[in-house]
């Protein structure tokens, strides 16, 4: 349990592809906001709502302890993180809003001469990938059997170093595959922004800043449709 908070925290992708939409996104909803001078931590003005700009794969854990209440995140991060955290026996964690932008998909990807014929193929093989809870689901729920090699980063070089024989990624336009010789043949994952939360209800009044707050920016969303 954390200690008590009367104003409302909402942790955002410090840079990459979410975090300028999402600051976008909170300032059409009317939040304005001061920034700190490391520009880490961003003080809201017009509502009891600070920001916390961190590393996209923290915040589900960030969620999780307390420190933050929401959080706009991929899906894909929204879900390897809670399963993970799932294991280790904490509550789940919920998409409270889907914003519609930031899609992309987690696919698994072969050689472009190979051929596809479906999962049982992976079967003994070496997947190379930065989502091993989403994939190792995935591939239970298919009844395969193969080994995952779990990287962080420029997970598509993989089988070209001999490290995997194939991978399982994030595929946005394409060009990344296309420019390692390798070929989409599934998706396991479809991804957009989210606003992530808990399961339940925020304590000490937060709940009714949120309400406030999501309230503005359905409106703000539903001006930009
Ligand atoms: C993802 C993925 C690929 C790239 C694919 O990385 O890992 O590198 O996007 O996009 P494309 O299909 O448009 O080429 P991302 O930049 O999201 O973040 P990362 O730092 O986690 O790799
Ligand atoms: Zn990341
Ligand atoms: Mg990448």
């Amino acid at each position: 349990p954390a200690q008590p908070r009367e104003r409302l925290r909402i942790a955002l992708q410090k840079s990459g592809r979410l975090g300028d939409p999402a600051r976008e996104l909170l300032a059409a909803g009317g939040l304005t906001w001061r920034e700190s001078r490391d520009r880490l931590f961003l003080y809201g003005e017009s509502l009891p709502v600070d920001l916390l700009l961190v590393r996209d794969d923290d915040i589900p854990g960030l969620i999780t302890d307390g420190v933050c209440d929401l959080g706009i995140v991929g899906r894909n991060v929204l879900v390897e993180n809670s399963l993970a955290l799932g294991a280790q026996g904490h509550r789940p964690l919920v998409e409270w809003r889907q914003l519609g932008w930031g899609r992309c998909s987690l696919d698994v990807a072969i050689g472009e001469d190979e051929e596809w014929t479906g999962p049982q193929q992976l079967a003994g093989l070496r997947i190379a990938t930065s989502y091993p809870q989403i994939l190792g689901r995935w591939l239970r729920q298919e009844g395969v059997e193969a080994q995952t090699v779990v990287l962080n980063g420029s997970v598509e070089i993989a089988p070209r170093l001999g490290q995997a024989d194939l991978v399982c990624d994030l595929v946005s336009t394409g060009g990344t595959l296309r420019a390692n010789q390798l070929r989409p043949v599934t998706t396991i994952l479809d991804s957009e922004a989210v606003i992530a939360g808990p399961d339940q209800r925020l304590e000490d009044g937060r709940q009714e800043i949120a309400d406030l707050l999501l309230g503005r920016l359905d409106g703000a969303m539903q001006l930009k449709e």
